[in-house]
């Protein structure tokens, strides 16, 4: 059981045999404080467990959304802001859960996390050009030759092409832009290459994947279901 604890991030394999030993874990409403006793976590539907009386599912892997709020830094050392492993539980750090790709410390909106890096690599790599859906808001109104400007694309100084965007209207001051790839700070830098300021920034889809499908409050998170991985 320990070696299980530890792989769900419950600490150094000392610290989990203590806290099987200290009684702490519960299998089916049952003390189960013998360290030689063997599980399966694989078994037909899943190993469920307490730990100081919290429920636990065993996971071979975390693939967490997240809805990202403003002030929060992607980053594993975050420097001026919180970082984003702050708002999950402690174990997903210890399990090297790690965001899939950045978003600003001011962008909010959908995250993806997880502790995979087969699925982190792959959903990542720039060949794969998974679409990402942003609505942003703009200093000034948006027009129609912003949105078209957009779509024909716009010269970012380090990119050797010009990168376009699906783009539409949503109101006087707010476009939809969904980008294929994720440059440094791309739907900024194409807004502002097109002449107009972003004073604020939220991803509503990753591929097919809805934040509003998700029904995630702010700064609150879910595990993603397998059907959920598959809109990727
Ligand atoms: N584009 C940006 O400019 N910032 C983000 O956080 C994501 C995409």
């Amino acid at each position: 059981m320990e070696k299980i604890l530890q792989s769900q991030g419950f600490g150094t394999k000392k610290a989990c045999r203590y806290m099987v030993l200290d009684g702490l874990v519960e299998i089916d409403g049952e003390v189960m404080d013998d360290i030689r006793a063997e599980f399966d976590p694989m078994a037909q539907g899943g190993l469920h467990f307490t730990v100081d009386s919290e429920p636990w599912v065993y996971r071979e892997h975390v693939y967490v959304a997240l809805n990202k709020p403003a002030g929060v830094e992607c980053s594993r050392r975050p420097a001026v802001h919180r970082g984003v492993l702050s708002l999950l539980p402690d174990q997903f750090t210890l399990r090297d859960v790690q965001p899939v790709g950045r978003l600003d410390h001011d962008t909010t909106g959908l995250l993806l996390l997880s502790d995979d890096g087969g699925f982190i690599h792959a959903q990542s790599h720039p060949k794969r050009h998974v679409p990402k859906t942003y609505v942003a808001t703009t200093q000034d109104p948006v027009t129609p030759e912003l949105v078209a400007q957009l779509v024909a694309g716009v010269k970012l100084t380090d990119e050797p092409a010009p990168l376009a965007a699906r783009a539409c209207q949503l109101d006087s001051h707010r476009i939809e832009m969904t980008i294929d790839m994720g440059k440094y700070h791309q739907v900024k830098r194409m807004l502002a290459a097109a002449g107009h300021h972003c004073v604020a920034l939220r991803r509503t889809a990753i591929g097919g994947l809805r934040l509003e499908d998700l029904g995630l409050a702010e700064g609150k998170w879910c595990h993603l279901t397998a059907e959920q991985l598959a809109c990727l």
